[in-house]
């Protein structure tokens, strides 16, 4: 347990006549205090009814706006203590007159709480989640997030509406780029990452944010990938594929969660007591607090479950709902329900001691405005060391998709370059959607990273066709300058907000023209390079039938063209993999990796087994799929027993060997799938990967341990454990192609 040191003498003197109680020290400052939960009940004790409520209260400021609307009064409300914390508002001056607000107006002065989503960095931009997720480079995701955390409380903030750990298999849905793709295992060692970066070692230190687990809980799985919409799936998929990311992040300790605005089997998020107390706090022991997303509780009377603001405040207060996140709801009904014995104050008790919890580990109780200085502000913003991480991070997240005749790496000396396309210069869509104070004229575009990494190349730049729209009259332009060059990189993609919070598609192929762009560039019959910059997998199946090298490079944030000139020109060799799967074709979402094998799995010569008529099964990247400049070689696997038993390991080794000419990293996946079981098995499952260097000709052998628990899923009866019998092991570069063994669990 810490220990604080209050430096406010209003507060301390305020808690003074409780000090016989709580307090073991005479002088009112410093006094040192060993019991978090006993200091938060001193408060507690203090507090009306309404100075609960309002510590209950959420508003977003009009700094920033992330949502349909923004309440104007925001700063009387901290006035008068009907907010307890304030969202989209940062600056270390403007947190501080925000503060000054509270602490200089309120009867107890209890310090405001700033939260904003600072998702992928906060001033100094780093990929989008998905592009990160593709590094599958932990020590990388915790450090960006650490930098994300030491710029946003550098600017006020103590709490960051991240990490986001929604699973997501659906392409359509446009917030598959807020998280870490499809798959769970992966999914969670991501979350834990964040989770570490963002908190750090320990709240108490001022360049840490708190972590808010979010949206809690199967956003990601919206029914045809529109945004905001039903959820309905089995227990076993929620529990198997949908939960474990959320949990994870929780076990590292991220101390706040956001309900989701899905209802799941029927019943909203906001207002589901299952998830918001039996397996939050109930199962998982969770003893944070959770807060709504962006009016949640009005949104349960568009979804029908409440008639009217008090019945929606009394639902989700009795589901476990402890702040109401710019609804206004709660602030509105809360104090005539308790009135009326409609709700019990008890309930709003606890939700203030975990509300008021958090403030006390932050250290803001002993220094409300520790998170507001302008000499940190001043230093610690977009340095030069933060960019290099950034730039780092984003050549990390790059996928290679195809490198025929290793057209990749560019030759440094080639004399004419060609860079076209609709997102070869755009500097507003590298930094993504949810990009919190990052400044869009700040990031390096394709075309300035390829100048500068060939300073004496000629250079020349063509748009070709906006990002979307219809006009092709630029594209005969383009065809002219490609002609000339020695080599073609062609960006396209997708705009910055066509993905992110509402922006799902019912189409995942190039917008506009640019395929056209494309083609007509392609028929130049000079070599072409297709540097793809997306939010999410799309439907490219034409350019990988045609184009010699794609680099899937995301939105790679304020260090892009950087990055992208470095992979490009061999000064990194890409080691990323795809986190998602990307469909052959749309007809095919959802479609993953680790589905079930079915009765009747493909078999090409009989009809009557699970196909398309008019496609393939096979989707056109699989998960875990990215190539590099090097060769890996995988040997068969070494398993240091065929029988495990229950209380034992077994251990699986693998000789990886780079049989080409470059020093590369490899990402080294294992797989299992559990022959027989009482519930149809997965046909593989993600269970570790390993990310090593290797160099030149030099080979490693990568170790992977499993024990029975890592072979536990849930049975039959829904209970969680292993079950005896075969099963196969399979290790690889991607989650198709793999080397394999079996053993017996007994
Ligand atoms: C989003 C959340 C976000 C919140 C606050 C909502 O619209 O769904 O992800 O944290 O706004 O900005």
């Amino acid at each position: 347990m810490r220990s604080f040191i209050f430096h406010n003498r209003f507060l301390a003197a305020l808690l003074l006549p409780l000090s016989t109680l709580i307090f073991s020290c005479t002088g009112p400052v410093p006094m040192v205090v060993n019991n978090l939960d006993r200091q938060v009940d001193s408060v507690l004790s203090l507090m009306t009814l309404d100075e609960k409520i309002g510590q209950m209260t959420l508003y977003t400021s009009d700094m920033d706006q992330t949502g349909a609307f923004v309440r104007k009064e925001y700063e009387e409300d901290i006035k008068y203590g009907r907010v307890g914390s304030i969202f989209n508002a940062y600056g270390a001056d403007y947190t501080r007159k925000l503060q000054d607000l509270a602490i200089k107006n309120t009867r107890l002065r209890i310090p405001l709480l700033f939260g904003y989503d600072v998702i992928h960095g906060h001033r100094t931009i780093f990929p989008v989640p998905l592009a990160e997720a593709s590094s599958w480079d932990m020590k990388s995701i915790e450090h960006a997030a650490r930098i994300a955390a030491i710029e946003a409380s550098a600017e006020g903030l103590h709490w960051t509406f991240a990490p986001m750990c929604d699973i997501a298999r659906d392409p359509r849905w446009g917030r598959i780029v807020e998280g870490s793709g499809e798959d769970p295992y992966l999914g969670s060692e991501i979350a834990r990452a964040r989770v570490r970066g963002f908190q750090g070692n320990s709240l108490g230190e001022v360049n840490t944010v708190v972590a808010c687990v979010k949206h809690y809980a199967a956003y990601g799985a919206a029914q045809a990938g529109r945004d905001y919409h039903t959820t309905d799936m089995s227990q076993r998929l929620l529990r198997e594929v949908y939960l474990p990311p959320y949990k994870a992040a929780i076990d590292e300790g991220a101390l706040t969660v956001m309900s989701s605005f899905n209802d799941l089997d029927g019943i909203p998020a906001t207002a589901n007591k299952f998830l918001l107390s039996d397996v939050l706090r109930g199962e998982w022991g969770f003893d944070g607090f959770v807060v709504t997303d962006y009016n949640s509780i009005g949104e349960l009377i568009n979804h029908g479950v409440a008639a009217d603001q008090a019945e929606a405040a009394a639902i989700s207060l009795e589901a476990g709902i402890d702040m109401d996140m710019q609804a206004g709801i709660y602030p509105a009904t809360l104090s005539n329900l308790v009135d009326k014995q409609l709700v019990s104050e008890e309930l709003i008790n606890i939700a203030v001691r975990r509300i008021l919890k958090v403030k006390f580990q932050l250290g803001l109780f002993e220094d409300p405005y520790k998170y507001c200085s302008t000499e940190r502000e001043k230093t610690l913003l977009m340095t030069p060391g933060h960019q290099e991480a950034a730039r780092d991070m984003a050549r990390k997240s790059f996928v290679l998709l195809k490198n025929e005749n290793q057209l990749l790496p560019l030759s440094k000396n080639l004399k004419r370059i060609a860079v076209v396309g609709p997102l070869a210069d755009s500097r507003q869509d590298l930094i993504g959607s949810w990009s919190a104070a990052g400044d869009w004229s700040k990031a390096v575009t394709l075309l300035e990273g390829v100048r500068a990494a060939v300073p004496q190349a000629q250079v020349q730049y063509v748009k070709g066709c906006e990002i979307t729209g219809t006009s092709t009259d630029n594209i005969k332009q383009a065809v002219e300058v490609a002609k000339s060059a020695d080599v073609v990189i062609l960006a396209v993609g997708e705009a910055a907000w066509m993905s992110g919070e509402a922006a799902s598609r019912s189409d995942i192929g190039l917008p506009g023209v640019q395929q056209t762009l494309v083609e007509a560039v392609y028929k130049t019959g000079k070599p072409v390079v297709v540097v793809l910059m997306n939010g999410r997998p799309l439907t490219i199946k034409w350019i990988d039938s045609h184009i010699p090298a794609i680099l899937e490079t995301w939105f790679a944030g304020t260090q892009a063209g950087n990055a992208i000139a470095d992979v490009l020109f061999g000064d990194y060799n890409p080691s990323g993999k795809l986190p998602v799967t990307f469909p052959d074709n749309l007809g095919q979402v959802p479609v993953y990796y680790s589905m079930r094998n079915t009765g009747r799995p493909f078999e090409a010569a009989n009809k009557y087994t699970s196909k398309y008529l008019d496609g393939p099964n096979e989707p056109l990247y699989v998960f875990g799929y990215g190539l590099s400049y090097t060769k890996f070689e995988y040997s068969p696997l070494v398993l240091d027993k065929n029988i495990l038993t229950e209380n034992d390991t077994i251990s699986i080794s693998v000789t990886v060997k780079n049989t080409g000419e470059l020093a590369g990293e490899e990402v080294v996946q294992l797989y299992v799938h559990d022959k027989v079981a009482s519930v149809a098995p997965p046909v593989k499952t993600l269970k570790g990967f390993k990310k090593i260097r290797i160099d030149a000709g030099e080979e490693k052998i990568v170790q992977f341990v499993l024990t029975p628990a890592d072979l536990a899923f849930y049975r039959a009866d829904m209970t969680y454990g292993w079950e005896k019998g075969a099963f196969r092991i399979d290790v690889g570069t991607n989650s198709r192609d793999v080397v394999s063994a079996e053993f017996n669990l007994q």
